[in-house]
């Protein structure tokens, strides 16, 4: 089939892209994922995230940065980066399409990035081994692949600086959210479970994962900003050096439990044994996701920067960006996992109704809480399910 191309811009750059045109009955997801090179406009979010958190590496590391994005695509991203990143030394870009590495050379011309940016015809697991030397490694790197970035876990936690940042997208959220549990389980070595929250369990496994492949080369690391949107997640982790370090990320790794007679939620940061699997609550068998990260998704520092680097750019205007840093923000400190209020609702045998209210009693019996950014009904807290139960019934007494 013929494509024909088109200009778009995006951010501060401006590129040549394949025209995607959906045949009958076609989704245009479908359509893009056949044209010649990949274009996600939906990914627009991700690529804008991707620069406030460069921006705020940037603020930390105070030197001019080297990136890598082993799987360019168009090279937007790449693109973006140096024309909206202060400081930016150079940009390595690869992809092993021949179609992608030539639009991508023709938009960095474009774009007037000659100098700073260029693009490799390669593997990515190959050009990363690349810049595994210790003078050849990377501040930033970026994987953005087709599906689930655990097959570039090694090879990105071996080209990056240790005190450089690694961000990675998963779009496989079938295995990731319990939908395809045996799929997980050879990609990230962690079971899945299928609740309310799975897409926060999928963030925490893709982090735990991360973590414990990074820490075969004792290097340490923490995700600093996280979050689910659309139909992926996408993580930003900060890495360290030190054998204690590693350890310390390691002792964070464990098993979520989630009851679904009566939807409590409980973390296990041991291992498992059978006494562990009895719901405290209601005595029913519950069922575990992991091994997965069971500390906090963001770093709230790191989280502000982000937020003050957006106030120099156009992406201080993406207010749906914006509001998801702050939510992330608002879950830090929290217990992993969160109650679904319809769920609890209908556990209940009542009306689901409005969240704030509840948060609102939650805090005001002295308990944290707050909505969370992967789902709007999503009740971030600390206290125990029966209190948040306690709550929400008698708000329902009171027509709340
Ligand atoms: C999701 S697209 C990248 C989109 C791009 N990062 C963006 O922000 O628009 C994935 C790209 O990875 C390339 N790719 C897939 N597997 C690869 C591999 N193992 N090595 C190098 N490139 C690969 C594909 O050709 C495709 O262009």
């Amino acid at each position: 089939m013929e494509y024909s191309k088109t200009f778009i811009s995006e951010g501060m750059a401006q590129i040549i892209i394949y025209k995607v045109v959906s045949s009958e009955g076609e989704t245009l997801e479908r359509a893009r994922s056949r044209a010649p090179v990949f274009y996600n406009p939906i990914m627009n979010m991700n690529r804008d995230s991707a620069i406030l958190a460069l921006g705020a590496l940037q603020r930390r590391l105070s030197r001019p940065l080297t990136i890598c994005e082993p799987m360019c695509g168009t090279g937007i991203r790449g693109i973006r980066m140096a024309l909206e990143v202060p400081k930016v030394r150079e940009i390595v870009l690869g992809d092993m399409s021949p179609h992608a590495v030539r639009l991508t050379e023709k938009n960095i011309g474009l774009n007037g990035m000659s100098e700073r940016v260029r693009v490799r015809r390669m593997e990515a697991n190959l050009l990363l081994s690349l810049h595994a030397r210790p003078l050849a490694r990377f501040d930033y790197t970026d994987i953005d692949p087709f599906g689930t970035p655990a097959p570039f876990i090694d090879t990105v936690a071996r080209a990056t600086k240790r005190d450089g940042m690694v961000a990675l997208t998963a779009t496989d959220m079938a295995p990731l959210c319990g939908v395809n549990v045996r799929a997980c389980i050879r990609k990230y070595g962690s079971t899945s479970l299928r609740t309310g929250y799975s897409h926060e369990s999928a963030l925490r496994i893709l982090i735990g994962s991360f973590i414990r492949g990074a820490a075969i080369h004792e290097v340490a690391s923490k995700p600093v900003f996280s979050f689910f949107a659309d139909h992926y997640i996408r993580l930003y982790m900060l890495l360290d050096r030190g054998k204690m370090r590693v350890d310390k990320s390691l002792r964070e790794i464990g098993y979520l439990l989630n009851c679904s007679a009566c939807k409590s939620i409980r973390s296990e940061k041991s291992g498992l044994d059978d006494r562990m699997r009895i719901c405290e609550v209601c005595g029913s068998e519950m069922k575990a996701a992991g091994p997965l990260w069971l500390g906090n998704l963001a770093d709230d520092d790191f989280c502000l920067d982000m937020i003050e680097c957006s106030k120099d750019s156009f992406i201080g205007s993406n207010r749906r960006l914006i509001n998801i840093i702050r939510k992330v923000r608002g879950e830090i400190d929290m217990p992993p996992g969160f109650f679904v209020l319809d769920e609890l609702s209908s556990n209940l045998g009542v009306a689901s109704r409005r969240l704030n209210p509840v948060i609102d009693g939650l805090r005001n019996a002295g308990f944290k809480a707050a909505v969370s950014h992967a789902n709007n009904r999503g009740l971030k807290t600390d206290a125990s399910v029966e209190a948040v139960k306690r709550i929400v019934l008698e708000l329902n007494v009171k027509g709340v």
